[in-house]
């Protein structure tokens, strides 16, 4: 089976890759000459565990090729997927300017049927876009050509995107013919062999699920922040809280984590869509406006932290903060609470050594050389009158305390992930406050 995978970012990539794993021949295509240019070459322009070892393997079989023209490959492949990005304009809502670019190119270059899934997340109606820019493109052609449109958002988690990819919970496809159906149960059953759960619906419901997936994720999260919060204030503790009540199988462990905020490239965009979606057609998510403020509120609390610990007095403090991207595993600095922080500490006249596994190139290029990015995580803390846990990666869990307290001029301690023990800080002689207890 032949396809093309529109959009060489994060979605598309892994996608395409992990596609001609199982042995589909795939075409990548992007119309950044620099990105396809350096993928043929076997440079992987995002940091993805797994992925690079996957897509040389793949590019040395020929089942992965990568090219910056869509017509070129029209002819040859039968399904064309789309992962072209979706950026939020400036009112919040998803720009379709390059999916719609996608379907412009297709409608006017076809010769024989194709099926043209939208594996970007996009609002729900933009199929029959799709669909309608493609007949255009046709109808001033004067030609007759058969062709399918369908929704297949994705459900990737970045740092953990090969294995979703390859054994999904479930995938979600949207269609409305029979044949469209047909072709995408062939493309996914090797990844389901052993539970086939491809969910099939139509296209509005397959768009649509993705949002609210994401929003149902992100409301969890943070509801789990406002219990936190409030936990502090009457004196209970959260880690309890969220045991006592994740062992409800209706409720269930996952993504019940408090910390300073999720971030990212989709909840924060998806949630803010979504609001937009429902205030364009005369409706108001309530939920979800309080998850996205508490949200926002969520990305200070370590701060107020701060300024109660000095009472207010931060300027000339130095600030030690360990990890920046807005989860471990990646260096994805999009939408990342560290972000929010790091403008605040600097605003209040404090000095910032930051260090990250796999961020520091991505947060340098955003945010210059305002702060001091340390070698390691020693180098870090060194004088510092504070340190900061924003993201839990694995090489924080046991550092060498002792080396640590020397190292620091003030043993105080602010974790913004829960991964250490209070009482055990306490013990060690650092002054030591996390989220919600
Ligand atoms: C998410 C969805 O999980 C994925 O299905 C979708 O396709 C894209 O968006 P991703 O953005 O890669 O994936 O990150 P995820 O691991 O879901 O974490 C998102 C944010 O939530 C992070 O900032 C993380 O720190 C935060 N989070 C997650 C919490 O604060 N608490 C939790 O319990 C879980």
């Amino acid at each position: 089976m032949k396809i093309a995978i529109v959009g060489t970012g994060y979605v598309g990539l892994v996608s395409g890759t992990c596609f001609a794993e199982i042995g589909v021949n795939v075409t990548c295509v992007d119309t950044n000459k620099e990105k396809i240019e350096s993928l043929q070459k076997g440079n992987i322009p995002i940091y993805e565990n797994g992925l690079e070892e996957m897509v040389l393997r793949n590019m040395k079989a020929k089942r992965l090729k990568f090219t910056t023209s869509l017509e070129s490959c029209l002819d040859e492949v039968e399904v064309i997927f789309s992962a072209v990005g979706t950026p939020p304009d400036e009112d919040g809502s998803a720009d379709l300017k390059y999916v719609l670019e996608v379907a412009r190119t297709i409608g006017r270059n076809m010769k024989q049927y194709k099926l043209v899934v939208t594996k970007s997340t996009v609002p729900v109606g933009t199929a029959s876009k799709v669909r309608a820019v493609i007949q255009e493109e046709l109808d001033k052609r004067g030609v007759k050509v058969d062709f399918d449109v369908a929704s297949n958002p994705e459900f990737l988690k970045e740092g953990n995107a090969i294995s979703d990819f390859m054994s999904p919970d479930r995938v979600v496809v949207g269609v409305e013919s029979a044949r469209a159906e047909k072709l995408m149960s062939k493309l996914y059953k090797p990844f389901l062999l052993n539970n086939f759960r491809v969910i099939f619906m139509d296209i509005p419901s397959a768009e649509m699920t993705k949002y609210a997936a994401n929003s149902m994720l992100a409301t969890r999260i943070s509801f789990m922040n406002d219990i936190a919060n409030l936990c502090e204030i009457v004196g209970a503790d959260v880690n309890m809280v969220r045991s006592g009540i994740g062992s409800d199988t209706r409720i269930g462990r996952k993504f019940l984590y408090p910390g300073i905020g999720y971030g990212g490239s989709c909840f924060p965009k998806d949630v803010k869509a979504l609001i937009k979606t429902a205030e364009q057609n005369g409706y108001t998510m309530r939920v979800l406006t309080a998850v996205e403020e508490v949200n926002e509120n969520q990305k200070s609390v370590l701060f107020e932290k701060l300024v109660k610990q000095f009472n207010g007095d931060l300027q000339g403090k130095t600030v030690a903060l360990w990890g920046l991207a807005f989860k471990p595993e990646t260096d994805d600095m999009r939408e990342a609470p560290a972000l929010v922080l790091i403008d605040r500490l600097l605003k209040a006249g404090c000095k910032v050594r930051a260090y990250d596994p796999a961020a520091t190139q991505e947060c340098k290029r955003r945010i210059g050389d305002t702060i001091y990015y340390a070698c390691d995580m020693y180098d870090a803390v060194l004088d510092a009158d504070v340190l900061m846990l924003v993201t839990e990666w694995k090489e924080f869990r046991l550092p060498s305390w002792a080396v640590i307290k020397k190292t620091m001029s003030r043993q105080i301690v602010l974790d913004g992930r829960n991964i250490y023990d209070k009482k055990e800080m306490e013990e060690l002689g650092f002054i030591y406050h996390c989220i919600g207890k």
